[in-house]
């Protein structure tokens, strides 16, 4: 299974802040925005990721993540030159992907919840199974979103981009499955009236197969698109909360990586080392003496 961190864009709502530097370098709390949406993949077994960014971005994230081994991964890069839509990420990812199945996700995307990697872990089954998964949020503003129909047993029936009249509340947030043939499938997407390649339009393909499968996030799941101030505030805070509570720093990619074996303990020591002054640092040698 492969991974894309879709991290172009133009991030004008977070403007001035963007103004000399990617939404998805800017931190949450602690750490960068992009670390966030790379946990998730990793969390889901996923090993060899993409990060597609905007050129004049591509140095700064090459800069942060390097090539994903101090993580215990592999990372590339690709650049998107102009934002044209999340269904690209295909087109532009479609020697990278090669014959495999394959995760997206956006980089502003923030997920935090309990029954989150058992959702991981089905959307990847359904991949390897020829099926598509996307993931639902209830929110109180769907004309704003993509949003999924549902019956009355939770299965997909309808996906609509910014419906004026929505027919539920549930949001297809910025995480999407796909099996082996996205890239194919992805260059039969037309450009929609506002001119973007619609993630939309892609899943109402795998939809009319009968191939599109829905998770849906509990109440309760916290669930950001960090994109507007507020909504990266709101963010921060929440992940200083939960993290001051429980000790734990969440989407901590090196720690999913010594989890999942990827990291030996004397790599994570050198990781800690790196940090060594403040809490992340302290966070990832305690994880070491714990183990
Ligand atoms: P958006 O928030 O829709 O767009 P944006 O990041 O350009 O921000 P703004 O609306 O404030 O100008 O994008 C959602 C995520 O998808 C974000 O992480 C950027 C990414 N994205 C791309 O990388 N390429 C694209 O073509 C689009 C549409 C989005």
């Amino acid at each position: 299974m492969k991974g894309i961190i879709l991290a172009g864009g133009s991030g004008t709502r977070l403007g001035p802040s963007t103004d000399g530097v990617s939404k998805q370098m800017l931190d949450i709390y602690d750490k960068p925005m992009i670390y966030y949406p790379l946990s998730t993949l990793m969390s889901a077994g996923i090993r060899d990721i993409l990060v597609i960014t905007t050129e004049e971005d591509q140095k700064v994230f090459m800069r942060q993540l390097q090539d994903g081994s101090k993580f215990g991964i592999h990372i590339s890069y690709k650049i998107q030159p102009s934002p044209d839509g999340l269904a690209q990420a295909f087109l532009l990812g479609e020697d990278f992907i090669g014959d495999e199945p394959c995760a997206m996700i956006l980089g502003d995307n923030i997920f935090y919840g309990t029954g989150f990697y058992r959702m991981l872990d089905e959307a990847s089954k359904n991949a390897y199974q020829g099926k598509a998964t996307i993931f639902g949020n209830q929110v109180k503003d769907p004309e704003r979103f993509g949003i999924m129909e549902l019956d009355s047993e939770n299965n997909v029936i309808g996906v609509e981009e910014k419906p004026e009249f929505p027919k539920s509340n549930y949001a297809i947030v910025g995480l999407y499955f796909y099996p082996a043939g996205v890239s194919k499938l992805a260059k039969r997407v037309e450009p929609s009236a506002r001119g973007e390649l619609e993630i939309t339009t892609l899943n109402d393909f795998y939809l009319q197969q009968g191939l599109l499968k829905a998770e849906l996030l509990e109440s309760g799941f916290a669930w950001f698109d960090a994109g507007t101030h507020d909504s990266k505030l709101d963010a921060a805070n929440m992940i200083r909360t939960i993290q001051n509570r429980t000790g734990q720093v969440v989407c901590c990619p090196e720690v999913v990586a010594y989890d999942k074996g990827w990291l030996t303990q004397g790599e994570l020591e050198e990781r800690a080392k790196v940090y060594s002054k403040n809490n992340y640092g302290k966070y990832l040698k305690s994880i070491l003496k714990e183990k």
